[in-house]
């Protein structure tokens, strides 16, 4: 499909005229790509998060940068958590080890008015998702920096993490990946959490601490963990957690960014940036995010 037939597109590597280039799209882009364009003046992130951007010490300070904020992108994020909370309350990960022995040992199920699903970060992803969860009749809390107004969700904000913790069962992390949430889904969060307590990692793999759910996962403080996300993508086939029947694996597939939708965003962009008008979904390189 051709949104604009005049506009002139070049796919990497094969890039003719470097100095012409003034709009990249771009996802995981080997290092230091960026400092070879010397008219670049936007760069978009193929996907919602922009840390591989961000990251990337070749791109200058006063290159723009955005990212996709996409209906479909929310709404199958919503379906994936949703699935992923109701197979933990319907406890479906026992059964799935019960049928490798051919055992049939019907089980208690989880209530949903016993069991709240938290969610980390309640941003364009992050608020649709507890809203679906509220429609399919789960209790839902949500922690961001900033107050939030979500009919049915409990909001707390940075400060009160303990708070939201302890009132969680489920946890869904949808934070971006900055300085300050590298490393959150550790140890000592996990012990925080309210019982039985559960993990669904969307966001990105660095935001958890491998070898700490690992141990979680083997003292009992977590029953079971839905990772989309790895610190290595593809997740090595050496890696522990292919081993454990307590961690559901999908290849980071929780929402897949369709390339129709995004290319007439992308394509809105540029021609702002054509007409010097502000960008829509900049990322903001204070913040991080
Ligand atoms: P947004 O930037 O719209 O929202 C981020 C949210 O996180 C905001 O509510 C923000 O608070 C909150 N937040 C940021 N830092 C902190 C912090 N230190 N403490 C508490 N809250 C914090 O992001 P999106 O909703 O668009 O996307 C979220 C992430 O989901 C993406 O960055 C990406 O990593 C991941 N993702 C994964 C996909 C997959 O297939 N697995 C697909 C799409 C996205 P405030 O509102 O106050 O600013
Ligand atoms: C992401 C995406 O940011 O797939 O992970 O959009």
């Amino acid at each position: 499909m051709e949104l604009d037939g005049n506009l002139d597109v070049e796919i990497w590597p094969d890039i003719k005229s470097r100095d012409r280039v003034s709009f990249a799209v771009a996802w995981k882009q080997p290092k230091n790509q960026f400092s070879q364009y010397p008219n670049l003046k936007v760069i978009s992130s193929l996907g919602a998060g922009a840390d591989h951007l961000l990251k990337d010490s070749s791109i200058s300070q006063d290159i723009a940068l955005t990212r996709v904020v996409a209906p479909t992108l929310t709404d199958q994020m919503s379906d994936f958590v949703t699935l992923s909370a109701l197979a933990m309350m319907r406890r479906f990960h026992d059964y799935n080890k019960q049928q490798v022995w051919s055992d049939w040992k019907p089980r208690i199920n989880y209530k949903k008015e016993d069991l709240t699903v938290g969610v980390m970060g309640l941003g364009n992803i992050g608020k649709k998702v507890a809203a679906r969860l509220t429609d399919n009749g789960f209790n839902v809390s949500g922690w961001s920096i900033s107050k939030k107004n979500i009919p049915n969700v409990v909001t707390y904000t940075k400060a009160q993490l303990d708070s939201f913790l302890a009132s969680t069962n489920i946890l869904v992390c949808l934070l971006p990946l900055t300085k300050e949430t590298k490393d959150i889904l550790s140890l000592s969060l996990f012990k925080k959490l309210n019982k039985p307590g559960f993990l669904i990692n969307v966001a990105r793999g660095a935001h958890l601490v491998e070898e700490d759910l690992i141990y979680a996962l083997d003292m009992g403080l977590l029953n079971q963990a839905a990772l989309d996300v790895f610190q290595n993508e593809p997740l090595p086939e050496s890696h522990p957690f292919w081993g454990r029947d307590s961690i559901t694996i999908t290849p980071h597939i929780a929402s897949v960014t369709e390339p129709e939708e995004i290319a007439e965003l992308i394509l809105e962009n540029y021609k702002r940036m054509l007409s010097g008008i502000e960008l829509l979904n900049r990322v903001d390189r204070y913040k991080g995010y």
